[in-house]
């Protein structure tokens, strides 16, 4: 039996926008998944938020309600950490895009998890080896980093790190191809991967174009969906991703290659400071009345 073959049960550390959807996506296809949050109130906002999603697809015809009740019931939501690890042959972590924090939580991963089981993380921007370090099982680790929204993104960027084994490439290559999803390989651990340094360069020349008066958000926005065809111009997609993410991700990029292309702009460094993280605080670079309002 292949390593892909033995994993059945998947551990999801974090119920935020990406943890929620990572474990509902893997659950859609058949793995039991443990989706773990220390808050009580992401868990139930994960639930559903998963539910509403699954349950447009049965209005539309693409799935059974028997299937939906299915999927949903395989994500066993938990607040108890062990409890989530402890049986799990495969664990993304997905929590808030703090290196700290996530060496934190791969310390305690390393600590918890069966000797066999696999450690990726979903981070936005940060090599594995800042976070391999901290445990007895480098050759066990390995970045997956999934998109927004991973219920619809196809694409998996999975990155190795220095001491990532093959063994463990593979079968996180494998299990990105079970879940549905289309798997590329960085080869060579980079800060951001591919489509983050892309995207981090767009959104600089975005923000370079406004700041010095040549367009408004909206037209750089609209020259991006109309004349590159992107779904979402780059501020209204670093406002649908959170520009604390955004913020984050170019930070780290920033600190590690000194590459001033990827220094985060004074206008999202305000917007953060006043707390206009995007759709989901009702303003970023746009505002976003509330459904219920
Ligand atoms: N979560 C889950 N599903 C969603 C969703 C969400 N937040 N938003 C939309 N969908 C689903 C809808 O339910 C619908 O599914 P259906 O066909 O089964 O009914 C489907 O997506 C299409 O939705 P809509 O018709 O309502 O809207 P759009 O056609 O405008 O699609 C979108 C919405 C998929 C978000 C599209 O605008 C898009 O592709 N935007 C760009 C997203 C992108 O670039 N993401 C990458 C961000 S960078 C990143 O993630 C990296 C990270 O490290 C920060």
């Amino acid at each position: 039996m292949s390593a892909i073959d033995e994993i059945q049960t998947i551990c999801v550390m974090g119920a935020g926008a990406m943890g929620a959807q990572i474990a509902q996506q893997c659950a859609l296809h058949g793995y039991r998944v443990n989706l773990f949050d220390s808050s009580r109130d992401a868990l139930a906002r994960a639930a559903t938020s998963n539910r509403g999603y699954l349950q447009r697809r049965v209005e539309k015809g693409r799935m059974s309600a028997d299937e939906t009740e299915a999927a949903l019931a395989r994500v066993d939501a938990t607040k108890d950490f062990e409890d989530a690890v402890a049986g799990a042959d495969f664990v993304i972590e997905a929590v808030p895009e703090e290196l700290e924090l996530k060496r934190e939580v791969f310390s305690e991963l390393d600590r918890c998890a069966a000797p066999h089981a696999i450690l990726a993380s979903n981070s936005s921007a940060i090599g594995i080896s800042h976070l391999a370090s901290v445990t007895e099982r480098p050759d066990q680790c390995v970045n997956m980093h999934f998109f927004n929204p991973p219920l619809v993104m196809e694409l998996v960027e999975v990155c190795r790190g220095p001491e990532t084994s093959a063994e463990t490439v593979e079968t996180t290559m494998d299990l990105a191809r079970r879940i549905g999803r289309t798997p590329v390989l960085i080869r060579k651990e980079i800060a951001g991967f591919l489509v983050n340094r892309i995207l981090g360069a767009i959104f600089h020349e975005a923000q370079w174009l406004v700041e010095h008066g040549y367009a408004s958000v909206e037209d750089v926005d609209r020259a991006m969906e109309l004349g590159a065809r992107h779904p979402m111009g780059p501020f209204r997609l670093m406002d649908f991703a959170g520009l604390d993410v955004s913020y984050h991700m170019l930070t780290h990029i920033y600190e590690e290659t000194g590459d001033e292309r990827f220094k985060p702009s004074r206008s999202l460094a305000d917007h953060i400071k006043a707390g206009n993280l995007g759709v989901k605080a009702g303003k970023g670079f746009y505002e976003y009345p509330r459904k219920d309002a």
